[in-house]
């Protein structure tokens, strides 16, 4: 049974420590049990021990504390007893912690790596906001006596980043998985490709980086038809992306890439024009929308294709999942009366035919079954199981698919009854490249849609589940498509504070979750978000738009980039 108690004390602070303040507690995600006592441990200079059984990665993880609260602090921390004290605890599960804060130091406990991460997020959290930064400063550093429980709701915490539309460089996407630490996220869905921009190195396929990483010009706003002239692009090679891999993994996070497919592929079609079922020529598009030209089903070479790009993204991503896409694949809205490529193509007739598929508008659905699941088994032989966007879930899908849920609830409403696990990312809810405010006219440009700060907060994500299918719910996402959003200060506000809203609904039990307790705690996660240099939207509070955010100089953004 899921408590809460969180008490509101005096300080008592050592003779080395600065003034008295009164202790609040303002730690997003909320943890489950919370209780706060009179009295304060002085952190600056606190001496640390770490216990030798704790796995690498951990170790490194509390390094990272420790060299955070020396930076902020001024102050070194020796290594010995009394201070803070990190020990295994192999008895709880792989993401919960406890913290004892008393008159003997702060004691942790967890049993793996994101357990620690956790711990140590919390702590600064509990510490004010400069320890989120990279220089002294001068403030209380002290944490008050309180015993903290903490363990996630789900175990599925994503956040999803679009680098295709528009591209985000190593250093930003490393501050976004910065910000996902903070705030105890642990799954981040890289979207590598899109009919805009292939943005992964296939060595076996050069041409996907040579040609699709290149459009040339992209539409300017709203203004259907228009190009700005700007040739645009960018990808990131295979260390690169295992650069990610590492920095995300040091941080408890697993990088779930998604290939997109058969839809949303028009980036691979202008670089190998065979794939599709008119064989081209394809140009990378320069507009937003759905496009009608997709892989085409009937041809072998395409799943040779595939299973060659998915050899090599196995090798550079580890995660049990790879997202294979799988939305939007017909009605496609660039050419009107042009009929789906797969209803007047010769190679996809001949397969359904093959397939024993009736003709009719449920074909192409089980047409699409067919290359989930060819790419479902080949990604079996792999060691790896698929995720897909909800329209998987259309015709026959076949069992261990994980279905995403984003046109509204229901693909998760159903699939779970169906004994598929799903991830609810329903774009009411959960799609942060809709608009925060009503005022679009000081707004930055958002894709359409409202979705306020306190929108976000409401969602429950059993809403609907039918009893007994809860457990196929392993977790919630939020997306962030970039069509509309094209420098890293813009990408940040519509992220942010949504995502702290996200990080409750992830973490907390449903009755643990309070708006007005977690509005008064913004107040100290934006000092955070200063401190760590990011932009945010104050649009709840009625403060609308970009112009108060200056817009940062890649000098910046590589000094606050942590080690
Ligand atoms: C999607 O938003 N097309 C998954
Ligand atoms: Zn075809």
């Amino acid at each position: 049974m899921k408590h809460l108690c969180v008490l509101v004390a005096t300080a008592v602070i050592a003779a080395a420590c600065a003034k008295p303040e009164p202790q609040e507690f303002h730690v997003i995600p909320m943890p489950e049990s919370v209780t706060v006592t009179d009295g304060a441990f002085c952190v600056k200079g606190a001496p640390v021990s770490i216990d030798q059984n704790l796995d690498q990665l951990s170790q490194k993880a509390v390094g990272r504390f420790v060299a955070a609260l020396e930076t902020a602090t001024g102050k070194k921390c020796r290594e010995g007893k009394g201070g803070f004290s990190f020990m295994l605890n192999p008895n709880m599960g792989a993401e919960e912690y406890a913290i004892n804060i008393g008159k003997d130091g702060a004691v942790v406990e967890a049993a793996a790596l994101n357990g620690f991460v956790y711990a140590c997020e919390t702590l600064k959290q509990m510490l004010p906001a400069a320890i989120y930064g990279n220089k002294k400063a001068s403030a209380d550093w002290v944490l008050p006596y309180a015993s903290i429980f903490d363990s996630p709701r789900f175990a599925y915490r994503g956040m999803h980043l679009d680098p295709c539309r528009h591209f985000w460089s190593i250093e930003e996407t490393k501050r976004y998985l910065d910000v996902m630490t903070a705030y105890k996220l642990n799954r981040f869905h890289w979207h590598l490709t899109e009919d805009q921009g292939w943005r992964m190195e296939i060595k076996a396929y050069p041409r996907l980086t040579e040609v699709g990483a290149w459009r040339n010009g992209t539409m300017i706003k709203k203004e259907w038809g228009s190009n700005d002239g700007i040739r645009y692009g960018g990808f990131y090679t295979q260390e690169q992306m295992k650069e990610i891999v590492e920095y995300a993994a040091e941080r408890g996070i697993t990088v779930i890439p998604e290939v997109d497919l058969p839809g949303h592929m028009v980036a691979a079609l202008a670089a190998y024009p065979q794939l599709g079922c008119t064989g081209g020529p394809y140009e990378v598009w320069t507009r937003w929308g759905v496009a009608k030209d997709i892989l085409c089903a009937g041809n072998d070479e395409v799943f040779t294709f595939l299973e060659n790009v998915f050899k090599e993204v196995v090798e550079i991503f580890p995660s049990e999942y790879i997202h294979i896409g799988g939305d939007e694949c017909f009605g496609g809205d660039a050419e009107p009366g042009r009929p789906d490529p797969w209803d007047v193509c010769p190679k996809c007739a001949a397969r359904m035919k093959q397939l024993g598929i009736k003709k009719g508008p449920e074909a192409k659905h089980y047409l699409q079954n067919y290359v989930t699941a060819r790419v479902q088994e080949m990604l079996g032989k792999m060691g790896r199981k698929v995720i897909g966007w909800d329209e998987i879930l259309q015709g026959n899908l076949a069992p261990g698919a994980t279905v995403m849920s984003w046109r509204g609830t229901q693909g998760g409403i159903e699939a779970a009854a169906k004994g598929f696990d799903a991830i609810m990312t329903p774009t009411s809810y959960m799609y942060f490249d809709y608009y925060q405010s009503r005022d679009r006219d000081n707004e930055p440009l958002g894709i359409g849609g409202y979705l306020p700060l306190e929108q976000v907060y409401s969602y429950e994500p059993l809403d609907g589940i039918a009893p007994g299918s809860e457990s196929h719910i392993t977790g919630v996402q939020a997306n962030l498509w970039t069509e509309y959003i094209a420098t890293p200060e813009h990408l940040e506000y519509m992220l942010l504070p949504r995502m702290c809203a996200l990080s409750e609904v992830q973490w907390c039990a449903a009755d643990a979750k309070d708006y007005q307790r977690f509005t008064n705690s913004l107040e100290h996660t934006f000092q955070i978000l200063d401190a760590m240099g990011m932009a945010y939207s104050l649009d709840h509070k009625g403060l609308i738009g970009l112009d108060r955010v200056p817009p940062r100089s890649p000098e910046e953004l590589k000094a606050n980039q942590k080690p």
